[in-house]
């Protein structure tokens, strides 16, 4: 995929994906910059609440695994 997570590890950077992109986690959350956040579309009702339970959750946290 073209995922943050897939292109993340690509390049051995170390985010976790642990439901492996099925918004069943919260493992693969990233903090955007604002001006890149504001340019994706809106994250999904289950990307919403998944993020809820996201450690150190901000305006500009996704899921890498949901942002292309
Ligand atoms: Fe689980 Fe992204 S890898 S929500």
């Amino acid at each position: 995929g073209d995922d943050i997570l897939s292109i993340a590890h690509e390049y051995d950077v170390d985010l976790e994906g642990a439901c492996e992109g099925s918004i069943a986690c919260s493992t693969c959350h990233v903090i955007l910059e604002p001006d890149v956040y504001d340019q994706l579309d809106e994250p999904c009702e289950d990307e919403e609440d998944m993020l809820d339970l996201a450690f150190g959750l901000t305006d500009t946290s996704r899921l890498g695994c949901q942002v292309k």
